[in-house]
């Protein structure tokens, strides 16, 4: 058995022409062009190039891009006074404010700050909880991207047993709670987790997001499962060459049903689901 490799490079193609003609439709009838606030603080590198292709992907799909780069010294006020504006600027749909963010600002404050309509990110305790209730609102970009992953490949959730690998706020609880909306049995493991192989061999959905290279070994994965690879770790080897590695031995799941590669798979997902929950913001407002 081959597994079946899914496609994100691709997907997420179609994902932004959906977005793309959402877009349009709502400059031909309401003459109104969503817009994406996009604000960066520090010069941290990894942050400054998905910033750039957030921007970029932004623009192709015929959205407008405000982008605002401050200074690493920047306060908590001033951070929280153009959090304030943009919430109240009619031009702006969509908020995100790039992660991390320098040590004197608590995170937590700016997020809470986002009007929760424009929270794209979906990272505003309003549409957490919404997710965890189940009653609609802005979804995380990467898990959104995971299920619309899945969905290529699985029709019916329904009592399926699912490991989702890593409990951050941004990829694992989310993504659990969407598995649990669709009524998978949901396991989330995490850095404390005890017989963690075990517990994966249980698994249909295998989604992994702890950041750990090749954690996720071959003989950890049932036959016909599928597989979900989040992490994504640049290593350098002995050569000095670099290159970018999942959370799981991904030439060792030969047996599972179909997996996700790194690069090419969740990655290119994100931004086409940040897009589209940039038009959805948009669409609301109108309504
Ligand atoms: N930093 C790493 N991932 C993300 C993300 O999904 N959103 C934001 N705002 N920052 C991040």
């Amino acid at each position: 058995m081959t597994v079946l490799r899914i496609d994100g490079k691709a997907l997420a193609r179609m994902v932004s022409d959906e977005t793309a003609a959402r877009v349009a439709a709502l400059v031909e009838r309401h003459g109104i062009v969503p817009g994406l606030a996009v604000v960066i603080v520090g010069e941290d590198p990894a942050s400054r190039v998905y910033v750039a292709r957030k921007v970029a992907e932004t623009v192709r799909v015929g959205m407008r891009s405000i982008e605002h780069r401050l200074d690493a010294a920047t306060g908590q006020a001033d951070l929280l006074a153009l959090i304030a504006a943009l919430n109240a600027d009619y031009a702006v749909h969509g908020i995100l404010v790039q992660l991390p963010l320098p040590p004197q600002i608590n995170a937590a404050r700016v997020l809470d700050a986002i009007d929760p309509g424009k929270d794209v990110d979906g990272f505003h305790p309003v549409n957490v909880g919404r997710l965890s209730t189940g009653t609609g609102g802005l979804v995380p970009c990467t898990p959104l991207g995971c299920m619309k992953l899945l969905d290529t490949v699985i029709d019916d959730y329904r009592g399926l047993a699912a490991v989702v690998i890593g409990k951050s706020n941004i990829v694992g609880k989310p993504i659990a709670m969407l598995l649990l909306e669709r009524e998978c049995t949901v396991t989330v493991t995490h850095i404390a987790t005890r017989g963690l192989p075990d517990i994966v061999r249980g698994a249909d959905i295998v989604v992994a997001a702890a950041g750990s290279p090749r954690l996720v070994r071959g003989d950890w994965v049932r036959p016909g499962a599928v597989v979900i690879d989040v992490g994504i770790t640049r290593i350098t080897d002995d050569a000095g060459r670099q290159s970018l590695v999942g959370d799981v031995a991904f030439d060792e799941i030969g047996h599972a049903r179909a997996a996700t590669p790194v690069p090419g798979g969740v990655g290119p997902m994100t931004i086409a689901c940040l897009l589209a929950n940039t038009v959805q913001a948009a669409e609301r407002a109108v309504r």
